[in-house]
């Protein structure tokens, strides 16, 4: 179970460095939570930074192992943790979305991010070790382009209620993978996706921008836009596609 044991660090270089690092050691159990109040060289997607102000934001990271998860089944790990995240915001009155891959977003602001770091045994996915950045308490940002539970929701909010909501519906979510209910995933993420069935604008890696709908994602995870220019749906990786607020020129 996610959560049966938690150690809480007031400050840590990364949640997930020192999952990784008890694992070196194998001193590791399924289902253990790090949790930190500062993180000094807290790590986001692609190489970036997780910065937050110490003592106001989740930072967590928990480790899972597999029964058998084969490797493309890595898809729904992202929807599995995307959807958890949304339940324990909707706990709170907040409705988000997620930003595909997998940013969980407010409109143009981001108010979480997840880390997802798999190691491997053959076919299968042997374990994760999966970091979430939840903006709980924060009011100002350095960017415009992020936002937190307090800013968005009348509710009443503390970091230790929602920590527990989020363990809560993560075990909820872990336990449909473990159940293989991998349609119940996809059609939650789907369901849940930023701009979907929206008129929107995308770029291309190109600088191309276009105008253009989400409808869904394939079996690969890859997003599909449909194109009204070419009146055709297009599949986009990671790399090849951005979100933009431009306009077509
Ligand atoms: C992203 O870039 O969107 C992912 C951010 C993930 C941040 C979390 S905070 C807890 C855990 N420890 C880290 O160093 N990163 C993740």
């Amino acid at each position: 179970m996610i959560g049966s044991e938690i150690i809480h660090f007031k400050r840590v270089d990364s949640t997930s460095n020192y999952i990784a690092t008890l694992l070196k050691e194998s001193k590791v159990v399924n289902g253990l939570v790090i949790l930190a109040d500062e993180q000094t060289e807290g790590r986001g997607q692609r190489g970036a930074k997780w910065q937050s102000i110490p003592g106001e934001n989740l930072l967590l990271s928990f480790f899972i192992e597999y029964k058998q998860l084969e490797v493309n089944k890595q898809k729904h790990l992202t929807q599995a943790v995307s959807i958890a995240i949304l339940q324990t915001l909707y706990y709170f009155q907040v409705f988000g979305k997620i930003k595909w891959p997998n940013d969980i977003v407010i409109a143009h602001k981001k108010i979480a991010g997840i880390l997802i770091e798999n190691q491997f045994q053959g076919k299968n996915i042997k374990s994760s070790i999966i970091g979430i950045g939840l903006n709980v308490l924060q009011k100002e940002f350095e960017t415009i382009n992020s936002t937190s539970i307090s800013i968005e929701s009348q509710a009443s909010v503390n970091l230790k209620l929602v920590l527990n909501q989020l363990i809560y519906q993560l075990n909820q979510q872990f336990i449909l993978l473990a159940q293989k209910s991998f349609d119940v995933l996809e059609q939650n993420y789907i369901k849940s996706l930023w701009l979907k069935d929206e008129v929107s604008f995308y770029e291309k890696e190109s600088g191309e921008i276009f105008k253009g709908i989400i409808k869904g994602i394939d079996s690969e995870g890859k997003l599909l836009i449909y194109r009204d220019d070419l009146n055709a749906i297009e599949t986009y990786g990671l790399k090849e596609i951005k979100f933009t607020k431009r306009n077509v020129q």
